[in-house]
């Protein structure tokens, strides 16, 4: 391959200004942890899968959901972005916050880039399963590429409200609902919604799990709903849902239907149910990690015995952490998303966590000094110091060259 272009899934694609993949998040793509026999990401989409199969059925007894599990995550910035409603000069857009191949094409941020193009194919229940990839902080909780599950429902008039009352009118937007949409329409779309998301989480968590709505906003939504769960004493974000925008539906051909989304996070999820510690263990090819759900089978996974068998993940060795700073005079131009991201592309997995843990400005030159400590940490094996030293002082190196910054 020449270097003016990027593969990405055996597929050559030219480079221009707003490419910013790098070779080690490449790397992940097409790992498809959610289609990886056993995996604890696998597992859990299988048993949300099988909950929509069997809670919606047709007369004939046959699932009403379809479930798609294997579209590759390169998608058009207009899939992604413009499909959605998301306004040209939104944050999510910019490069800091996104991967570019180039500036048509880009790893998705979220399932939601393909809800249009399959309510254009006629669907009116789905699922889509998929990796999706996002710049972000380095942390136990926090990968630049996770997994999400989208579901959408879109609906006839018939199968949503009375005869007496009407779907569409021309109106108002308010805080309850978009302006083509009637009250009873908005009405009726959230509390389908509301139920079928609040027996999703009783089947996977147990009947008496505490849930909460919080309202909240995404440009492809309105009104915007996120649901919460009380799990051992805590209130965990679940997933992100709301009334689909109707332009989104006029853009699929499909103007005289309403419908609902929502997009659930995998790997959090799976982490809580599995209580594995640490998000990289997910990326581990370490067979001790995969070997520990070779057992677990769908009926183990269900309400009933969730509590009763221990599921937990047991670590398979716990090693010390090597911590190091790092401190530098920022520019205005500094970006701490490009610091992570370096950071990554410098040292892999083995840096656990970045954490800020000084900044100051210097009175006289004006100059901001921000310090750095550094985790590093293998969740598989020992790290030796003289390996610590090595990529430390590369990574230094890699910030003189490629930072707005001054190291100290
Ligand atoms: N795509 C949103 C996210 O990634 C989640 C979402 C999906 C919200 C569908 C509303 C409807 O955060």
């Amino acid at each position: 391959p020449e270097a003016n272009t990027v593969c990405v899934l055996g597929k050559e694609y030219k480079r221009d200004d707003m490419t910013n993949v790098t070779p080690s998040l490449l790397e992940k793509v097409g790992r498809e942890l959610h289609n990886t026999k056993d995996h604890p990401i696998n597992l859990l989409k299988k048993l949300i899968v099988h909950h929509f199969h069997k809670t919606y059925i047709n007369t004939a007894g046959n699932p009403l959901f379809t479930s798609i599990e294997n579209i590759p995550p390169v998608v058009t910035t207009e899939q992604n972005f413009d499909s959605l409603c998301v306004a040209k000069d939104h944050i999510s857009r910019s490069r800091s916050d996104s991967y570019y191949i180039n500036s048509e094409t880009m790893l998705r941020t979220h399932t939601s880039a393909h809800q249009r193009d399959f309510i254009k194919m006629g669907l009116d229940r789905f699922l889509v399963t998929g990796d999706v990839y996002r710049r972000d902080e380095i942390d136990s909780t926090h990968y630049p590429v996770f997994h999400q599950m989208e579901g959408v429902r879109v609906y006839l008039k018939q199968n949503l409200l009375p005869r007496s009352k009407t779907m569409f009118e021309d109106g108002e937007e308010t805080d309850e609902k978009q302006s083509r949409h009637t009250l009873e329409t908005s009405k009726a779309l959230e509390l389908e919604l509301k139920t079928t998301l609040e027996r999703l989480v009783k089947y996977i968590f147990g009947e008496e799990t505490q849930t909460r709505w919080n309202s909240c906003y995404f440009p492809f939504t309105h009104p915007s709903f996120e649901l919460e769960i009380l799990f051992r004493g805590e209130w965990v974000e679940m997933l992100g849902s709301g009334i689909m925008r109707q332009e989104i539906l006029d853009d699929a051909g499909a103007s005289f239907k309403t419908g609902w989304a929502f997009g659930l996070g995998l790997d959090r999820l799976s982490m809580l149910l599995f209580s594995i510690p640490d998000i990289r263990l997910l990326w581990s090819k370490d067979e001790r990690f995969i070997d520990q759900f070779k057992h677990i089978t769908l009926p183990m996974l269900t309400k009933e015995n969730l509590n009763k068998k221990d599921l937990s993940f047991k670590p398979f060795s716990t090693f010390l952490p090597r911590c190091e700073d790092v401190a530098f005079w920022i520019t205005p131009e500094f970006n701490e998303n490009d610091f992570h991201e370096l950071v990554r592309a410098t040292c892999g997995d083995i840096v656990e966590k970045v954490e800020l843990i000084d900044s100051f400005e210097n009175s006289k030159t004006g100059k901001v000094s921000r310090c750095y400590r550094l985790v590093y940490r293998s969740m598989d094996r020992a790290v030796t110091k003289d390996e610590v030293d090595e990529l430390h002082s590369k990574l230094r190196e890699n910030i003189e060259k490629l930072l707005p910054v001054e190291l100290r």
